[in-house]
C-alpha cells in the first residue's frame, strides 16, 4: 500500500506536545498556503473566479483569515458562521449565504451583512421579503437535478434523496420571481456529489450547470453573473487513493466554459465554488496518545482522544489513516511495518467510538504519539460532548516551524456555561471553576 505521512517529523511531534497536552488537532500553515495558491492558479483563466471557503468545514478564524489573505470569502450557513465573519470584516459579496431550513434571524443577519444570499428552496424568497426585506440586487438559487448523479466511474451521490436545492421548474420560477422584484445579478448553485476523489466531478457539475444557465437566461430574460460549484472536490483519506489534480479539475471546467457559455455569449460569468474539504482536509491531523491497551476477543489501544473530537469514522465509517509516531526517547515509528492489527478507541460510552478497526499497524505501546490524518476539514467542526466529553485544543504549525494555539481545549466551565440559570447550575459552574 502506498505511503501517507504526516506533515510533521517525530521529533517535531514530540517537542509540540510537550508544550500542548494531547489530544490536540494540528495544522499546517504551510500546506494550506500552497494548496490555496494552487486553487486560484488553476482558476486564473476565469478573472472574476472566487472561493468561498465553507466555514463548516472549519470554523475556526485564524483559519479562515489566512485563506482571507488570498481573497478568499466566506460561504456560511448559520447565524453564528456570519458572525465570524463580521469578527474578520468578511462582508457583503464576500459571503455567500447557503443555508437551508433557514431561519429569520439568519436571513435578516445575512442581509445586514450583504452577504449574497443563496436561496435553497422557492418558498424562500417571500419568506425572505417578510422577514428581511426587499430582495437583494444580487442573488443566487440552488439548484438540485433529482434522480442519481452518476459519472463515467460510477454513481457519485444521490440528489433525488438530497433535502437541498430547487427542482427544475422551481428554479426558473425561482428565477422570473426574483427578476420581477428587482434582482440584476443572479447566480446558480448546485452540490451534487460530496467527497469526490476525482477529476470529473466539477467539469461535469459545471457543464450541467453552464447549459442550465443558458437555457435560464434565454427564458428568464435574467442576467447570470456568477455560477457556483459549491463543495464536494475530495481529499484521499486512503494511501491507495489517487488525489484530485486541481489543474486537471480547472482545465476541464474551462474546457465546458468554452464549449457552452463563451458560445451563448455568456463569457463574462465569474466561477465561484465553496469547497471545504479540499481546502483544509489534508492540513489538520489529530494528535492523540495511546493511554490503554485492552486484549480480550480483539486487541485495541485506547487513546486520549475521542468521538467527540472526530465524529467521522462514528457516523460514516469513515476511514482516517493513522500513523504511529511514538514518543520521547523511543524510536521513530512512523515508517516501521504493520505487524500489529488493532481497534483504535476513544472513552466514549459508545462501541463506534472507534478511530479505527481491524488496522495494521505497527506495535503500539502505551505513551505512543498517533497521527489521525485529514482532520482539517468537518473535524474539529462536526465535535460534540456526549458523555460529558471536551473538545480539544487547535493548534497552528507556522510556516516557520513555531506553534501558536488557535483555540483553548474546552473546560468543564464550559460546559456547565448554559446551566447558570439555576442554583444546582451556579454550583456546578463554581465546582468547574475550582478544578480547572
Ligand atoms: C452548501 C455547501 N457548500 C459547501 C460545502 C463544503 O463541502 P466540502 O467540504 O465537501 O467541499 C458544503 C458541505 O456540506 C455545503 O453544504
Amino acid at each position: 500500500m502506498p505511503a501517507k505521512h504526516p506533515f510533521v517529523t517525530k521529533d517535531q511531534l514530540v517537542t509540540i506536545a510537550e508544550h500542548y497536552p494531547t489530544p490536540f488537532h494540528l495544522y499546517d500553515e504551510a500546506g494550506i498556503r500552497a494548496n490555496v495558491e494552487a486553487v486560484l492558479d488553476a482558476f486564473s483563466w476565469n478573472p472574476g473566479f472566487k472561493e468561498y471557503f465553507a466555514v463548516k468545514a472549519n470554523p475556526n478564524p485564524r483559519l479562515i483569515s489566512i485563506l482571507a489573505e488570498y481573497g478568499c470569502g466566506c460561504d456560511c450557513s448559520s447565524d453564528t458562521e456570519l458572525m465570524i465573519c463580521d469578527a474578520l470584516d468578511i462582508r457583503g459579496s464576500d459571503i455567500m449565504f447557503s443555508s437551508n431550513d433557514t431561519p429569520a434571524d439568519d436571513f435578516r443577519f445575512a442581509r445586514e451583512l450583504g452577504a449574497i444570499v443563496n436561496f435553497d428552496d422557492i418558498t424562500h424568497i417571500e419568506f425572505f421579503e417578510r422577514v428581511a426585506g426587499p430582495i437583494p440586487k444580487t442573488v443566487s438559487c440552488r439548484f438540485n437535478p433529482g434522480g442519481l448523479f452518476q459519472l463515467a466511474n460510477g454513481i457519485m451521490d444521490n440528489p433525488g434523496d438530497s433535502k437541498y436545492g430547487m427542482t427544475r421548474e422551481q428554479l426558473f420560477e425561482a428565477y422570473r420571481m426574483l427578476v420581477d422584484r428587482g434582482a440584476e445579478n443572479l447566480g446558480l448553485h448546485a452540490f451534487l456529489a460530496s467527497n469526490t476523489v476525482t477529476n470529473d466531478y466539477y467539469p461535469a457539475l459545471a457543464r450541467i450547470l453552464f447549459e442550465l444557465a443558458v437555457d435560464l437566461a434565454r427564458e428568464t430574460g435574467a442576467h447570470i453573473g456568477f455560477i457556483n460549484l459549491s463543495g464536494g472536490v475530495g481529499i484521499p483519506y486512503r494511501p491507495d487513493q489517487v488525489p484530485n489534480d486541481i489543474h486537471a479539475i480547472g482545465e476541464g471546467v474551462r474546457r465546458a466554459f468554452e464549449e457552452v457559455l463563451v458560445p451563448a455569449g455568456m463569457g463574462d460569468v465569474a466561477l465561484c465554488a465553496e469547497m471545504g474539504r479540499f481546502m483544509m482536509g489534508p492540513y489538520g491531523c489529530l494528535v492523540t496518545r495511546a493511554i490503554h491497551e485492552k486484549h480480550i476477543y480483539k486487541d485495541y489501544v485506547g487513546v486520549d482522544a475521542n468521538a467527540c473530537d472526530l465524529i467521522r469514522p462514528a457516523m460514516y465509517d469513515a476511514y482516517h489513516h493513522i500513523t504511529v509516531m511514538g514518543q520521547a526517547g523511543g524510536p521513530d515509528k512512523s515508517g516501521l511495518p504493520a505487524t500489529r492489527t488493532y481497534d483504535i478507541v476513544g472513552n466514549l460510552c459508545e462501541n463506534n467510538d472507534k478511530f479505527a478497526h481491524d488496522r495494521a499497524l505497527p506495535q503500539v505501546d502505551i505513551g505512543d504519539l498517533l497521527v489521525i490524518h485529514d482532520t482539517g476539514a468537518h473535524g474539529y467542526s462536526m465535535g460534540y460532548n456526549y458523555n460529558g466529553r471536551l473538545r480539544h485544543a487547535e493548534v497552528l504549525l507556522r510556516t516557520d516551524g513555531s506553534c501558536e494555539l488557535i483555540r483553548r481545549a474546552e473546560t468543564a466551565a464550559d460546559y456547565f456555561a448554559t446551566l447558570d440559570i439555576t442554583d444546582t447550575g451556579r454550583a456546578l459552574i463554581a465546582r468547574a471553576a475550582r478544578t480547572s
